[in-house]
């Protein structure tokens, strides 16, 4: 029997089409993951210096690229972080992993006894990879390789770092990058000018997610190390914010805008500014609230605040507190009130970080520069635990929701 030729051609078009348009058939809803916290709070003044470290080594990769930046103070790990569990490979191998909106790789092998092992599913590529963070850095070779990411859900070829050295992480296997995908711009040797597509970015190409975006939820703790955070990849949990997402676009000032960068102006109590618009990042990689040496003065002025040498925090007294304002930040017309409970450091960890148990420590504290730098502010944990955060690339926008938490007197 002969196929007539029209047909044939149509046929083979169909396929031809079928395979350049990659129709993706997305089936799944958005995935939960589970995140763990934990703080390892070691030494008076590690909170401030690591998050001051870290937004010196977020200024200059933006501007000079993936380099290490000479740091003065040793930094030894991270103070808090937020992990979450995930299999590498076939069968896979569990790594507990940071969730990290500053950098857009992920890799493997940071602990000890706990390298990347080569199975089945275990593709080479030829290029070393290597990051650097303001609190550590590591060293691997890339492979692309299964990356289960829950129970039912796995990417087939995920590009994956295999750490050959590490410095700065204790107690996390490695990381898991969330950041836009330029940021893996650089990270590769000898494909320096390559990016390769985030967890975030393979979950919906290969239709894994109904959209490209990840929404994190973080609550307040009081304790050492607790379970209480969720990322959802491909939507929003809205079990976990109350009201409506508001959403701003990321920011096109420089380096701001090479992360999860937003504009932002910020002020204390009904008529106190302390920041006017400016572009500044979101970052699960800080601990604290990062303002602008300026902005800093004007807050501990409007505060009273004086600061404590023991822990490197702002620190008030009852009375100041009983007088303490609001925060509010405001982006793309929507205000968010950061309340003054919101703004003490939980009073239940004072003594980890070296401080006294009865006194009072605030969490905003001095970026290290001055504004107009283009990166003026950070909005880290301490901002994540009340609001909930979404980071839509697809759409190039972050967005923040009230949750249960935002008005919270945990601390
Ligand atoms: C906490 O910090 C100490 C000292 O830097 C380090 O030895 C330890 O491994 C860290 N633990 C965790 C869980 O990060
Ligand atoms: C953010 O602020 C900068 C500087 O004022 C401005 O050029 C830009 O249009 C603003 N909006 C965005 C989305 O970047
Ligand atoms: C804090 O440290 C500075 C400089 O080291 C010193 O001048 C100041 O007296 C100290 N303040 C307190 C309250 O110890």
């Amino acid at each position: 029997m002969t196929i007539p030729r029209r047909s044939l051609l149509s046929t083979l078009l169909f396929f031809a089409l079928g395979v350049a348009a990659n129709p993706v058939v997305v089936n799944h809803s958005p995935i939960k993951l589970t995140l763990f916290k934990q703080h390892n709070f070691t030494s008076a003044h590690n909170l401030v210096t690591h998050d001051q470290a870290r937004a010196e080594q977020l200024k200059n990769r933006a501007y000079k690229g993936n380099v290490a930046v000479p740091v003065n103070t040793q930094i030894t790990n991270q103070a808090v972080t937020y992990t979450a569990s995930v299999g590498v490979g076939n069968p896979p191998t569990t790594y507990s992993l940071l969730i990290d909106t500053g950098s857009s790789n992920t890799w493997v092998g940071a602990t000890q006894g706990k390298p990347y092992r080569f199975s089945t599913s275990t593709r080479p590529t030829t290029n070393f990879v290597e990051v650097s963070y303001g609190s550590g850095s590591f060293q691997g070779f890339e492979v692309d390789d299964k990356l289960k990411i829950s129970p039912n859900v796995a990417i087939q070829s995920q590009s994956i770092g295999a750490a050959i050295a590490s410095q700065g992480f204790n107690g996390v296997d490695g990381i898991l990058g969330i950041g836009p995908v330029g940021l893996t711009a650089g990270t590769l040797f000898p494909a320096t000018t390559s990016t390769v597509p985030t967890v975030t970015d393979n979950l919906f190409n290969q239709g894994l997610i109904p959209a490209n975006q990840v929404g994190i939820y973080f609550a307040p703790t009081t304790q050492q190390s607790v379970q209480n955070g969720e990322l959802t990849y491909g939507g929003t949990d809205s079990s976990k914010y109350t009201g409506t997402i508001s959403y701003t676009p990321v920011t096109t000032t420089s380096p701001a805008s090479r992360y999860w960068g937003i504009n932002q102006s910020i002020r204390y109590g009904p008529s106190t500014a302390i920041l006017s618009t400016t572009a500044g990042i979101v970052d699960t990689g800080t601990t604290l609230i990062l303002i602008a040496s300026d902005a800093f003065s004007r807050y501990t002025s409007a505060t009273g605040a004086v600061l404590d040498n023991t822990t490197g925090l702002l620190s008030i007294t009852p009375a100041q507190y009983a007088k303490l304002q609001s925060l509010y930040f405001t982006t793309n017309g929507v205000t968010y009130t950061f309340t003054a409970n919101a703004q003490l450091f939980p009073r239940s960890l004072n003594t980890l970080i070296g401080g006294t148990a009865s006194n009072i420590y605030l969490i905003v504290a001095n970026l290290g520069s001055p504004s107009g730098r283009g990166l003026d502010f950070i909005n880290g944990y301490a901002f994540l635990e009340r609001f909930y955060s979404v980071f839509d690339t697809a759409n190039k926008r972050v967005g923040f929701a009230t949750t249960a938490f935002t008005t919270a007197t945990t601390n």
